[in-house]
């Protein structure tokens, strides 16, 4: 399957804006590099140079397991008394959307001429698309990963290495995304003649973060024809979990003309959307409804900072929505109110966890959860026909969901005393 090729990018300004957002801050020796970057995806992808696009749809095809299926959710529609259905991105190779993207950045290294990649991974599931992509296209590959993320998401780790990949531990900070984004833009700014960043949302300084758009676009570009194909019609709602924003954008790119479909971004309310600015933390990561404007990672976006303008620290449940930032594209569209930007909270998170493994036989990451603990708590609010991305799956989540299920109260968990203290 191929999309349409278009020779402009239609929603960023020429440079790289987004209304008050995006935009390219960054040390001077990283310029050249996002210049021929920016040349690269201008040819390759959008003007579809030496068919760039054929070879990256067929190797999405038949790596990636392209299209995935639009299913409808039974039970799930007959407890909230709505269509709900699921857009199984968790049945992509490498069970994420994470493939989409790091399949069409290491393709386009390819063809730019590069002969390294490198990558930040926060929840493990961008990293291990990435050295799926790298090893497929026989690239050598190094994902930096922070130390906290390494000891939550260890089956992520070893799937990195098992695919070929080098994994750099980061240990300042917090040990999370965010520093392992810093740390990999370190290693590109000295790297930039023979290195490609595959940064793993659509954040970053531009064009990543239409580039990272527009190859996510497949996941809503197949669910508006599968869904008019199954019922006929148009969605009332489509819901998507939001870290960086890469699921989000590429669930809603295109429905963004259909004024009719209202588009939720759902993001980690965390265990609090109160701030200790003095200890510098925000006990959630729900940046669009809490942050405000600054400059993180090479763009103006949304952010979670003090009043000084120092990024604080974030929290999720989740280690894929545990970011300060979000993508200055996804926060234009949260400012003009095409796209309502909403959270919920970890225990929420973790009920939807266990009720869609329970209702439905999906597992889902506890990311994807987030969009299903909204659809409970809005279920009245969301109209007739409900279309949730099941951003991934939650195989790499089990030992969290065992240690986080058991600090609390959540009802409608299975007994777990058999797994205390983990999963061996
Ligand atoms: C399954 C899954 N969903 C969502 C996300 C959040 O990232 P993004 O907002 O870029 O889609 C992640 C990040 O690791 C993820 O692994």
């Amino acid at each position: 399957m191929t999309d349409a090729t278009h020779s402009d990018d239609e929603n960023a300004a020429d440079d790289g804006s987004f209304g008050r957002y995006g935009g390219q801050y960054v040390p001077e020796a990283l310029m050249p590099a996002l210049e021929e970057l920016e040349d690269a995806y201008r040819r390759y992808v959008l003007e579809n140079e030496d068919d760039f696009l054929e070879e990256f749809h067929r190797r999405l095809d038949d790596f990636g397991g392209r299209p995935t299926p639009l299913q409808r959710a039974d039970r799930l529609s007959g407890r909230y008394d709505t269509e709900v259905y699921l857009k199984r991105e968790d049945l992509l190779h490498g069970g994420a959307h994470k493939l989409n993207n790091a399949l069409g950045q290491v393709l386009l290294a390819k063809y730019m001429g590069k002969d390294r990649i490198i990558a930040e991974t926060g929840a493990g599931q961008h990293g291990t698309a990435t050295a799926m992509a790298a090893a497929h296209l026989d690239m050598p590959c190094t994902i930096y990963m922070g130390e906290t993320d390494i000891n939550r998401q260890r089956p992520n780790v070893f799937r990195m290495k098992i695919n070929g990949a080098e994994v750099q531990p980061v240990t300042t900070g917090r040990g999370t995304l965010k520093e392992a984004i810093s740390e990999t833009m370190r290693d590109w700014a000295a790297t930039v003649e023979d290195t490609h960043y595959v940064i793993g949302s659509v954040v970053g300084p531009h064009p990543f973060p239409s580039m990272v758009r527009e190859f996510q676009a497949v996941i809503s570009r197949e669910a508006r024809s599968q869904v008019q194909e199954k019922t006929g019609r148009l969605p009332d709602a489509v819901l998507a979990c939001a870290g960086g924003g890469s699921n989000t954008m590429g669930s809603f790119e295109a429905f963004l003309g259909d004024e009719d479909v209202d588009l939720y971004a759902v993001e980690a309310g965390g265990s609090s959307l109160s701030v200790d600015e003095e200890a510098g933390v925000a006990p959630n990561s729900a940046t669009l409804s809490t942050g405000g404007e600054g400059v993180l990672h090479g763009a103006r976006t949304k952010l979670l900072q003090d009043r000084h303008g120092q990024i604080m620290e974030s929290h999720s449940v989740s280690a894929g929505l545990d970011y300060a930032g979000v993508g200055p594209e996804l926060a234009a569209l949260a400012d003009e109110g095409r796209v309502t930007a909403t959270n919920v909270d970890d225990d929420a998170a973790l009920e939807a966890f266990h009720r869609l493994s329970t209702d439905e036989g999906i597992i889902p990451a506890l990311e994807t959860a987030h969009a299903f603990g909204y659809l409970e708590q809005q279920r009245d609010d969301l109209g007739d026909l409900v279309v949730v991305t099941v951003s991934g799956r939650g195989d790499k989540d089990l030992e969290t969901v065992i240690e986080e299920t058991e600090k609390r109260d959540i009802g409608n968990a299975p007994d777990m005393s058999l797994f205390s203290g983990g999963l061996r």
